[in-house]
């Protein structure tokens, strides 16, 4: 039965959380485990969603997936890979978005692939045009069907001249993961360097792989024949930190994050500062704390590493309606990741959405007609609502801002939340959030 989350706000969130291996790398790593010829062990494994669906398919496709619970890593054996029915496989319909990754190694593994219908979040077209794009580059010869694609590589993979329009995360991800093994040389412009990234060339190096990174975003990949498996340890959610930090700010709290890593945040680091958040950094995480007094508004913009990611643009907004000023938040990464500000407008908080770029840099969405920046005006006192949970980074804002109005809030759709927030209850209350959980009537 549907669930029903019950809000007292008001409370700051005070205490310690901890974050483990990255939502945006771990299954792209267990993707990686089909390359190897021996099995892999990757560490630090967060339980959500899309770590179960490429669970699934692994084990679909022969690999036997073990978990150690206790120790919070799974052996992933891929011996006995294999064709898998592709009505089972359609069983993960609109799951999530990796499996689009599994189209280069189960190439290289059985000679062909079916991938489903892809799910995720809903913030903006989302098209896979780049990755079918490259596949094809390399060899591979792509047929939609209804229910996915099939994909197959008669004449083998070879390694490819590429471009990418845009520094994709997933397209990156999906050169990567298909050049390794390609006959000869990849060169790839354009690419994503997210430290989401770095870790997934770590992995595939450890597996035997030969990837240089330029400074221009041009990855170099020399195919070889043969990978082995792999021993890893995944980094930390730099996205989920951020989100906490801000959920402290929002809500006047002071949390420590555990594990989290200054390395990767730098450009939220800063931004965080510049708000008026205080945060410490040692080298067991970052306490993120609200220091009392006014917080001050600022321009910001997202952008691909380094610069200010879209995951944390989200959660950051709800902390700007408190901020004293006018804020102005302009988004570049997804044309569509402005549709949670309708909730907290509803909560109290003054946000309008403008088509223009209102950033210093005009944007691939400017002039075409997509609300994509944001003005908010603060402070405002936010007061408790009803909603429904729209997409991750959205659903977490519209939670800390209910957890920051005045009176109760009520929400649906908190299985979204568990896609990429692991334990996200048990955390809640261990900051003494005012939180109950019932069955919908
Ligand atoms: N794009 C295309 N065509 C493609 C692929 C991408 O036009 O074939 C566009 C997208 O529509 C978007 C932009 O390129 O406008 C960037 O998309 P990207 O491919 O980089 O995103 P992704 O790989 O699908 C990952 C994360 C996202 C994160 C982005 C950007 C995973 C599973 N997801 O998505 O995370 O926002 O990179 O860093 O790694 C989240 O965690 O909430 C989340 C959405």
């Amino acid at each position: 039965m549907a669930k029903l989350l019950t809000i007292q706000g008001g409370k700051p969130l005070t205490g310690e959380v901890t974050v483990r291996g990255a939502k945006n790398l771990v299954p792209k790593a267990m993707v990686a485990a089909l390359l190897g010829n021996t099995p892999s062990v990757l560490r630090s494994i967060p339980e959500i969603k899309d770590v179960d669906v490429v669970s699934a398919l692994l084990e679909l496709h022969g690999v036997t997936v073990d978990w150690d619970s206790q120790a919070g890593s799974i052996t992933m054996d891929p011996a006995g890979v294999r064709q898998a029915k592709s009505a089972e496989i359609d069983a993960h319909a609109g799951d999530s978005r990796i499996p689009i990754l599994f189209c280069g190694p189960l190439m290289h593994a059985i000679g062909e692939a079916f991938i489903p219908d892809l799910g995720g979040c809903k913030i903006g077209d989302r098209p896979i045009d780049y990755h079918l794009e490259v596949l094809r580059n390399f060899g591979a010869v792509v047929d939609k069907r209804p229910g996915g694609i099939s994909i197959s590589a008669p004449k083998g993979l070879h390694g490819a001249k590429l471009e990418l329009p845009y520094p994709s995360v997933g397209a990156t991800e999906q050169v990567l993961l298909t050049a390794v093994k390609a006959e000869g040389i990849t060169e790839l412009k354009g690419a994503a360097v997210e430290p989401e990234i770095h870790d997934l060339i770590a992995v595939l190096q450890k597996m035997g792989a030969i990837i240089t990174v330029q400074t221009d975003r041009t990855i170099r990949i020399e195919g070889v024949s043969t990978l082995r498996g792999y021993n890893h340890t995944a980094l930390p959610d730099r996205n989920e930190a951020a989100s906490w930090a801000s959920a402290a700010l929002a809500t006047g709290g002071d949390i420590f994050v555990r594990h989290a890593s200054q390395r990767d945040l730098t450009a939220f680091l800063n931004t965080y500062r510049k708000i008026g958040g205080e945060f410490d950094v040692t080298d067991e995480g970052i306490r993120f704390w609200h220091a009392g007094g006014e917080l001050n508004p600022l321009v910001l913009e997202t952008d691909v590493h380094p610069g200010f990611m879209t995951d944390w643009q989200q959660p950051l907004v709800v902390a700007l309606t408190q901020a004293t000023g006018v804020s102005i938040v302009h988004e570049t990464v997804y044309e569509n990741r402005f549709g949670f500000t309708d909730a907290l407008v509803r909560m109290g908080a003054s946000i309008q959405l403008h088509r223009e770029c209102l950033g210093s840099i005009p944007c691939r969405f400017g002039q075409r007609n997509f609300l994509h920046s944001a003005v908010i005006s603060g402070p405002v006192r936010l007061k408790g609502a009803t909603f429904d949970i729209p997409d991750l980074r959205g659903g977490f804002s519209h939670l800390i801002a209910a957890l920051a109005a005045e009176g109760t809030s009520k929400a649906t759709g908190l299985e979204i939340i568990n896609r990429g927030y692991e334990h996200f209850m048990d955390k809640l209350l261990a900051l003494g959030a005012d939180v109950e959980l019932s069955d919908e009537s």
